[in-house]
C-alpha cells in the first residue's frame, strides 16, 4: 500500500512533501535541525565554539576579491560593513580564537589598503581603524600569497598511491590505547582539508577510553561483531548553525566527509588504522547519540571513525575498486 502511495505521490513536489508530512517522518529530524541551525545562526551571529561562521565566510570572500584577476578597484561594498561589525563584535566578545581574529584583521587591513574608498568603504574603514589590534606576536601575517610561495611536499604520486592502498578499513585492533596527542596531531593535519567558504563546520567528539569508545561505536548498526575491540572513536559532528540558509544544509556532510578522508590518511601516516562507520539517520540512534554527546538540535552526527593499532593477523576485506574508465564519464 505504502509503495503504491509513494509511486503516486512522487509525481510532483507538493504531493511528495505531503507524503513525507503525513505518511513518513524520516525527514522531520533534518528539517528540525536545519531550522534550529538557522535560528541559532541568527541568535549567535554564526558564533559557535570559539569561531564565527560569518567572519570566516566574509573574510574568505574578501580574500577571493583580493586575488581576482583583474582585481576590481571596488568590491565587497555589499558586505564590508557587516564584516567589520562582525569583527568588532567578535573582538568585544573575546570568545573567538586569536588566529581566526588575526586572519580577519590582516585581510581587512589588506582590503582597505587595496580598494578605492567609496563612502561605504570609508565608513567601514573608520570603524576598523578604531578597533584594538589582535596582539599575538606568535601569529604570522594571514593574507593571500602567490601560488609559488605555497608549501610544497616531496611526496611523489607513487608514494601517495601507496598510502591510499595502505589505508584499508580496519576492524581488528590491538589491545593498546591510542594517545590523545596522536589524535590531536592527526586532526591538525586533517584540518588542512578544504571546506565551503572555509567555515569548517565540524568537530570531532573523541573517546580514547576503549570501553566508552566501544559503547558509543555500538550505537549504529554497522559495527556488529567488532565494536567491542575498538580502542578509540571519533564522532564527526556537523554544525548547522554555521548557515543562515537552507541551501547550505548539505555542506556539513560534504565538508565532514572531506576532512574525515584526510583524517584517515593522517592517522595512517602516524601508524594508526581506522574504520569509517556509517551514521544512519534513525530516530532511536539519534536520540542515543544526542544524549551521549549532549548535542544541540543544530548539531548532527555525520559519521563515526574507529581508530587503533591494527592487529597484524586481523583480516582486511579485499574491497575491489572501480577503475578510471568506470568512474570517468567523458563529456565532449
Ligand atoms: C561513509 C562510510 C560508512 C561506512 N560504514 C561502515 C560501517 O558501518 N561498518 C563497517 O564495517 N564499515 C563501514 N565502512 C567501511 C566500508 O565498508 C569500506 O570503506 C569499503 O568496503 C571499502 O573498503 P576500504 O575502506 O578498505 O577501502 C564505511 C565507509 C564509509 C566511507
Amino acid at each position: 500500500m505504502k509503495s503504491i502511495l509513494s509511486r503516486y505521490m512522487a509525481k510532483n513536489r507538493f504531493t511528495s512533501a505531503l507524503y513525507y508530512f503525513i505518511f513518513d517522518f524520516q525527514y522531520h529530524r533534518e528539517q528540525q535541525a536545519t531550522l534550529a541551525g538557522k535560528n541559532t545562526y541568527q541568535a549567535n551571529e554564526g558564533v559557535f565554539e570559539k569561531s564565527s561562521a560569518l567572519l570566516r565566510r566574509n573574510t574568505h570572500r574578501l580574500e577571493k576579491g583580493l586575488i581576482m584577476v583583474p582585481r576590481k578597484p571596488i568590491f565587497a561594498e555589499s558586505y564590508i560593513f557587516e564584516t567589520v561589525q562582525c569583527f568588532s563584535h567578535c573582538l568585544q566578545q573575546g570568545s573567538i580564537n586569536s588566529p581566526e581574529l588575526k586572519w580577519a584583521q590582516d585581510v581587512l587591513a589588506k582590503y582597505f589598503a587595496s580598494v578605492e574608498h567609496t563612502s561605504i568603504i570609508k565608513q567601514a574603514n573608520i570603524i576598523f581603524e578604531n578597533l584594538p589590534l589582535v596582539d599575538d606576536k606568535t601569529l604570522l601575517q594571514s593574507v593571500p600569497y602567490p601560488h609559488s610561495e605555497r608549501v610544497t611536499s616531496n611526496i611523489d604520486s607513487q608514494s601517495l598511491h601507496q598510502l591510499f592502498k595502505q589505508r584499508r578499513s580496519t576492524r581488528w585492533f590491538e589491545d593498546k590505547p591510542v594517545d590523545i596527542q596522536k589524535i590531536k596531531q592527526a586532526v591538525e593535519m586533517a584540518a588542512q582539508a578544504p571546506s565551503a567558504c572555509n567555515r569548517q563546520p565540524f568537530q570531532f567528539y573523541t573517546f580514547t577510553d576503549a570501553k566508552r569508545a566501544s559503547k558509543i561505536a555500538a550505537i549504529p548498526m554497522g559495527t556488529k561483531g567488532f565494536a567491542e575491540n575498538i580502542q578509540a572513536l571519533l564522532v564527526v559532528v556537523g554544525d548547522l548553525s554555521a548557515y543562515p540558509k537552507e541551501r547550505d544544509r548539505h555542506v556539513i556532510y560534504i565538508d565532514g566527509g572531506l576532512v574525515a578522508m584526510q583524517l584517515m590518511l593522517a592517522f595512517e601516516s602516524l601508524g594508526l588504522s581506522t574504520c569509517p562507520i556509517n551514521w544512519p539517520d534513525i530516530e532511536l540512534y539519534e536520540k542515543q547519540m544526542d544524549k551521549a554527546l549532549s548535542l544541540e538540535k543544530h548539531q548532527r552526527p555525520i559519521m563515526l571513525m574507529a581508530v587503533g593499532y591494527g592487529k597484524k593477523e586481523g583480516g582486511i576485506p579485499f574491497s575491489q575498486k572501480k577503475d578510471a574508465d568506470q568512474l570517468i564519464k567523458e563529456i565532449d
